[in-house]
């Protein structure tokens, strides 16, 4: 048998390093995978340069209260881009998931669009102003769109309209002006009606001046999705380049799942078939990001996870054992890493 190669390995190629030049490849982590001497920290540093906090930078975690903020795990984060180069990605500032309660309330009532707004402009100066330069791109706002086109009926747009987007924009704009302000959101290769709302939504806030400097594609994928539905819609949303030259599209979640939406499936059995599906799939689509790259409109892919053991799938939306990443649970390499490296490899 062959003998397998894993990810903190020195003769495997380097992933981020394969791409330099071409694209920056990332992942999203937790700062307990940025403890020195792990083998998760030597993975981090040989493959990626771009990295997301999966979880420790949203609202819930950091602004639990409204007098109270824990920026710890975010300053680890920030110490870490410092000490090492990478580019660090802010994930996220206004969210309907994962946002505590007290930002919508007043009493016993629902707290005013003047309320909710001051709230939302005091959480996003005090992030972006804090990291000022040192996380270079934010999440401004996740996930706004309904998953069967327009605007998604939250809190935030309840209380207080579509208004609130442009707000985020502007105020994060106003607080690090050299920051790279996203609008990040799902499915936008899988939804017509989805990816129609987004690229109309952000054509106008660019027509009307606002500080939007480019859509994250999450693309969390399935092993089923449809690569020329998913290259058209995201040749849409590149069109966006034609008003605003400096326009990016990033790819911010990266994985590709082996279940379905609401599949109530036993446990998927891994084979060889889905290895060559899997492997194909991923090659297919680094060779349309190699496209875009080429065009100037994509720069950065970051994979959603350091490897498959710690993917969200696993629990999302059922407990079952995915296997969604280019590096396995033992951190060993796929035959997929090999060949979406080889796509750059001389
Ligand atoms: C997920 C995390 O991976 C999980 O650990 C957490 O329980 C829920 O959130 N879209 C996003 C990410 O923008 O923030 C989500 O992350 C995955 C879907």
């Amino acid at each position: 048998m062959d003998r397998i190669i894993t990810a903190a390995d020195s003769s495997a190629p380097s992933l981020c390093g394969a791409y330099e030049g071409k694209l920056k490849i990332g992942a999203a982590i937790n700062t307990w995978h940025l403890e020195k001497d792990s083998t998760a920290y030597e993975v981090i540093r040989r493959h990626f340069n771009v990295f997301t906090l999966e979880n420790q930078s949203k609202p819930e975690p950091v602004h639990p209260e409204e007098d109270r903020w824990v920026f710890a795990p975010v300053d680890r984060f920030a110490a870490f881009g410092e000490e090492t180069g990478v580019t660090l990605r802010g994930h996220t500032l206004v969210w309907h998931s994962q946002c505590p309660g007290w930002f919508f309330r007043d009493g016993d009532g629902d707290a005013s669009a003047e309320l909710l707004l001051a709230r939302m402009k005091e959480h996003i100066t005090a992030m972006v102003s804090r990291y000022r330069g040192r996380i270079h791109t934010w999440d401004v706002v996740n996930e706004v769109l309904r998953d069967e086109g327009g605007l998604r009926e939250s809190a935030w747009y309840r209380i207080s309209g579509k208004e609130y987007i442009r707000e985020a924009f502007r105020t994060a704009h106003a607080a690090d002006p050299d920051a790279r302000l996203i609008i990040n959101d799902y499915n936008l290769e899988s939804s017509d009606a989805k990816a129609d709302t987004m690229a109309e939504l952000v054509r106008e806030m660019i027509a009307d001046g606002i500080p939007v400097h480019g859509i994250g594609l999450q693309m969390h994928l399935g092993l089923d999705t449809d690569m020329e539905r998913l290259k058209k819609n995201v040749r849409k949303l590149a069109s966006i380049r034609e008003i605003a030259p400096d326009f990016k599209l990033e790819v911010t979640e990266l994985d590709m799942s082996c279940y379905r939406w609401g599949d109530e499936a036993e446990d998927i059995q891994w084979d060889e078939e889905k290895t060559a599906r899997f492997t194909d799939k991923y090659t297919e689509l680094f060779r349309f990001y190699l496209e875009l790259a080429e065009e100037g409109v994509l720069d950065t892919v970051v994979f959603w996870g350091l490897h498959d053991g710690v993917s969200w799938l696993n629990g999302f939306p059922r407990k079952h054992k995915n296997y969604p990443l280019l590096i396995g649970r033992d951190f060993e390499l796929k035959p997929a890493f090999f060949a979406v490296a080889a796509l750059v490899e001389q």
